[in-house]
């Protein structure tokens, strides 16, 4: 069974809330779930291997350590996913980013596939699917599902906020998947909105409503 990992440093937390709250203006949501994802990439990287190398500082010769093994992908679920890319980028400036574009259907909420477009390499690639919400988790068990065909393996999810009823759709479909969330919300409406959660985060993102 994949691990749920709730990313609780108080910086997090702080910046969560204001997230949440509706009366933040558009241009400061998207920068607190910028910095939010920031924040979240150094706990989804922290176990990440080591080698050792020696270099020459202007004094001595030490050995030291740098990140070694497989290179990383993101897959940022479009649309609301591209609003953590540029966060997470920030700590891992070498990674490729593939997209597949997903909208739930309003009616049945089940996700519609509409585009992807991933790195050639991907297959040889530790990924992170990104999208702030887990809500039924249909959409983030379809971009799995895409990744998986094209023969993807290591892949972990990050989340802003994810309902328990997503984590599980998650956990049963994909049980080799870790979740990284910010927050674990209550539950889901009858309209498959996160509860409290912090409404369309698409349209947060982009003043769309
Ligand atoms: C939102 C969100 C997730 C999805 C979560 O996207 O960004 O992708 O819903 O819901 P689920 O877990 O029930 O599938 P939306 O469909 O609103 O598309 P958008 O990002 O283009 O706004
Ligand atoms: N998608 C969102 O943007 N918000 C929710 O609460 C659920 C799905």
């Amino acid at each position: 069974m994949g691990k749920l990992i709730v990313c609780d440093h108080p910086l997090i937390q702080h910046k969560l809330t204001f997230i949440r709250d509706m009366r933040t203006s558009t241009k400061e949501f998207r920068e607190l779930v910028d910095e939010v994802a920031t924040l979240m990439a150094y706990e989804i990287t922290r176990n990440l291997p080591l080698q050792t190398i020696t270099v020459q500082t202007p004094v001595a010769e030490t050995e030291t350590q740098v990140i070694s093994g497989r290179m990383l992908g993101l897959v940022p679920i479009l649309r609301a996913g591209l609003g953590m890319v540029d966060g997470v980028l920030k700590l891992i400036p070498g990674a490729k980013v593939g997209h597949v574009g997903l909208f739930r259907d309003p009616e049945t909420l089940q996700p519609v596939e509409y585009y992807t477009k991933l790195p050639t390499d991907v297959q040889e690639r530790e990924l992170i699917v990104i999208d702030p919400m887990l809500a039924t988790g249909g959409s983030a068990i379809a971009a799995i599902d895409v990744l998986k065909k094209r023969g993807c393996s290591q892949i972990k999810m990050m989340n802003l906020i994810a309902a328990p009823e997503g984590v599980k759709a998650v956990q049963e479909a994909h049980p080799d998947v870790d979740i990284y969330v910010a927050a674990l919300d209550s539950h889901l409406n009858d309209h498959g909105y996160i509860i409290p959660g912090l409404g369309d985060a698409g349209d947060r993102l982009y003043g769309t409503k």
